[in-house]
């Protein structure tokens, strides 16, 4: 596994982390339960491989299946707590709630994740209108965060956007020390818009939604039926993400250990990864041939 440095928080996160989403939601993706016995093993399991193996970041929300992510990571939380960094989410539904409820919320999580502090917390949302972001800088929410991490319940603030350029004015805010933001091989204009200016901010960057959701596997197998077969659609969708260096940590949703082996040789074999200015070059540079 290799590592990178989490924006201004400084700490060295693994490269790949885990996404809770898959752990919490049922039929996410693929049939799940994440409410029997069989899928706790599975995921306790999963988990404790990774750890081993050096991943050091693992990322969920209330909004996982109501807090079913969060009380399975609890599990392992609960008895290796210092072997990595947490990350947890207050939900979009926070846009009407005031100081309090944020609060109440973030300690729902801590209780249920079995821990009295997470590493990041952060708001939940997708992308963000100018009434939203009032809302949430003037209006109770970010004062919740500092208190919270005031009373060392939250060490760093963050938060989330499906729409990454949304967080321009949040960014501007100062608020947030690390950012969680939709890029891959089918969403990148991340790439020009925010990656640059996240690195200029000193913020950490977190990459969800990594291998597309499985969109571009699917696409490819539709669309080129075979080709999935020469080339790995997971591996060149976490490739290409991992190729960019302001990215701190992409997590992956993953269930199996399968999954966390096989994406951890891949963060091990630098040699895949891509130029990603040659790919979004549009014109053809002096001597080079095409
Ligand atoms: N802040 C937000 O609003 C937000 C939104 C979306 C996601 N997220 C975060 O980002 C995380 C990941 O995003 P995502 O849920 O969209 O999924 P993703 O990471 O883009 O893709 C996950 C899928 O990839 C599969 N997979 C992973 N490694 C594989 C491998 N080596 N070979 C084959 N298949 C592999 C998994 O299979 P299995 O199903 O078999 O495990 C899973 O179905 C979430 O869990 C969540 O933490 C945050």
């Amino acid at each position: 596994m290799q590592y990178r440095t989490l924006g201004r928080t400084g700490l060295r996160v693994s490269e790949l982390g885990i996404g809770g989403a898959q752990i919490g939601l049922k039929d996410y993706m693929a049939p799940w339960d994440p409410a029997s016995d069989a899928s706790v093993a599975q995921i306790e399991g999963m988990l404790d491989r990774a750890l081993d193996l050096g991943y050091n970041y693992v990322d969920t929300a209330p909004g996982y299946g109501a807090g079913r992510s969060e009380e399975i990571i609890g599990r392992v939380a609960g008895r290796r707590r210092h072997d990595f960094f947490l990350a947890t989410k207050t939900s979009a539904g926070t846009w009407s709630r005031g100081k309090e409820e944020v609060r109440a919320e973030a300690e729902a999580s801590l209780r249920r994740l079995r821990t009295d502090y997470v590493d990041v917390l952060q708001f939940h949302g997708g992308d963000y209108r100018p009434e939203q972001v009032r809302h949430l800088l003037e209006e109770g929410p970010a004062d919740a965060y500092r208190e919270l991490r005031a009373a060392g319940k939250a060490r760093f603030l963050g938060i989330t956007a499906e729409e990454p350029v949304t967080l321009r004015p949040l960014i501007a805010s100062g608020v947030f020390d690390v950012i969680q933001i939709r890029f891959n091989v089918i969403y990148q204009n991340a790439y020009h818009n925010i990656l640059p200016e996240a690195q200029a901010a000193g913020l950490g960057v977190v990459v969800m939604r990594p291998a597309t959701s499985g969109t571009f596997p699917k696409l490819l197998r539709a669309a080129c039926p075979g080709m999935a077969d020469q080339c790995d659609p997971y591996a060149l969708a976490l490739n290409f993400v991992l190729s960019a260096p302001q990215v701190s940590v992409a997590i992956v949703g993953t269930r199996t250990i399968k999954e966390v082996e096989a994406n951890n040789r891949l963060s091990d074999d630098t040699t895949r990864r891509l130029d990603l200015d040659w790919l979004h070059q549009r014109y053809v540079q002096p001597g080079e041939a095409r």
